[in-house]
């Protein structure tokens, strides 16, 4: 098992990696939880799937499971279901120093997060993330929210969690495409920050992906200490630390934008792209040499994920893909900063790009 410490002083915590944690959830979950009764926010999906695992696991301890089921998707992020779920937290008799467990990928993460950072004004929860991406991003930092009218995530709060049980047992029942879209966050920490382990997953990719355990639990482990770290330097990225864990997401908001926010680009893969992206315009402007931004390519290519804008078929311009980035809520003071490359393993915010420059990068990459 990897345990990795999440150092944020009084709001320290940790985030265990390895199989079979919710088999034994009742040993890991027993000093966070007082009452007898302990709320599980879930999707039907997931609960179909480990439900009855997590309710025997708890039961060896003493407790009971209190189900709150959100529809699977993205639509639970909502104001309705914000409400429904703290009305419901409160008729359970959630207080204070009670805990939460948020059983699910991010959508579930963000949605109870949120929850406990506003109930009382503020519980406990923990995370049980059971998607790739969960595991590695979106269960870890504390950063929790709603989508609105106007844009995903602009309604929330940070608010870490109390321990974070990322079981390798659930990947191995996640879609295939999904499993790969959250590699792409995986992959991402290489390119950011980490030449080692960029080369190592160049190695070892296919493995991850075929769920062999020595080499998920390294490349799991390894991406949570990545961001562990981060966001302990930074916890509410206002140092342009943070901020890098952004990389590709810039590109990448403006490919989901344009795919309507569906599945015809799952968020990983606008993540992944982006991320080439961010490399071929690092390139392009003379940051990172071009057989680097040809790794990156490559390296996302080999997991599966689309390496190219001809790859998702889009019938627009750069023009268009730039109007979306307007929106993004990453815009600051009027500019928009972008995470560029330096070198693989070297990235920094880049705050003085022009998005008439983006246009015409696009415009070269849609022919190319
Ligand atoms: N997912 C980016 C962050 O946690 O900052």
């Amino acid at each position: 098992m990897a345990v990795i410490p999440v150092a944020l002083g009084g709001r320290s915590y940790e985030v265990q990696v390895a199989r079979g944690l919710i088999e034994d959830a009742g040993h890991h979950l027993a000093p966070y939880l007082r009452k007898r009764e302990v709320p599980v926010v879930v999707d039907a999906n997931v609960r179909r799937l480990w439900g009855a695992r997590i309710e025997a696991a708890l039961a060896v301890e003493g407790h009971q499971l209190r189900w709150f089921e959100v529809p699977p998707g993205e639509g639970a992020k909502s104001w309705e279901w914000l409400a429904r779920l703290t009305d419901w937290l409160l008729d359970q008799g959630v207080e204070r120093g009670d805990h939460v467990m948020a059983l699910g990928g991010g959508v579930v993460g963000d949605l109870t997060g949120f929850a406990c950072a506003i109930l009382k004004r503020g519980c406990g929860f923990v995370q049980v993330p059971t998607t790739l991406l969960a595991q590695v991003d979106s269960s870890v930092g504390g950063k929790t929210a709603i989508n609105t009218a106007a844009g995903k995530n602009l309604v929330g709060a940070f608010h870490q969690p109390s321990l974070v049980l990322a079981d390798l047992d659930v990947l191995g029942t996640l879609p295939p495409r999904e499993l790969r879209a959250g590699y792409a966050e995986v992959l991402k920490y290489g390119v950011l920050g980490d030449r080692a382990f960029f080369d190592w997953l160049a190695a070892n990719g296919a493995a991850v992906l075929a769920l062999e355990e020595a080499a998920l639990e390294h490349a799991v482990a390894t991406s949570v200490a990545a961001k562990a770290a981060i966001v302990a330097a930074d916890e509410r990225e206002t140092e342009d630390k943070r901020a890098l864990l952004n990389l590709g997401h810039t590109f990448g908001h403006a490919l989901e934008a344009e795919t309507g926010f569906s599945d015809r680009l799952l968020h990983g893969e606008g993540v992944a792209l982006g991320m080439v992206l961010a490399a071929r315009y690092s390139a392009r402007i003379g940051l990172l040499t071009a057989p680097d931004a040809d790794k990156v390519a490559a390296a996302v290519g080999a997991a599966g994920l689309p390496a190219s804008l001809s790859a998702i078929g889009l019938d627009c311009n750069g023009k268009t893909l730039v109007a979306h980035m307007l929106h993004d809520k990453k815009m600051d003071a009027g500019t928009l900063p972008f995470i560029l490359l330096h070198a693989i393993g070297e990235a920094f915010v880049s705050r003085d790009v022009a998005l008439a420059d983006i246009a015409a990068f696009l415009d070269e990459e849609l022919a190319r």
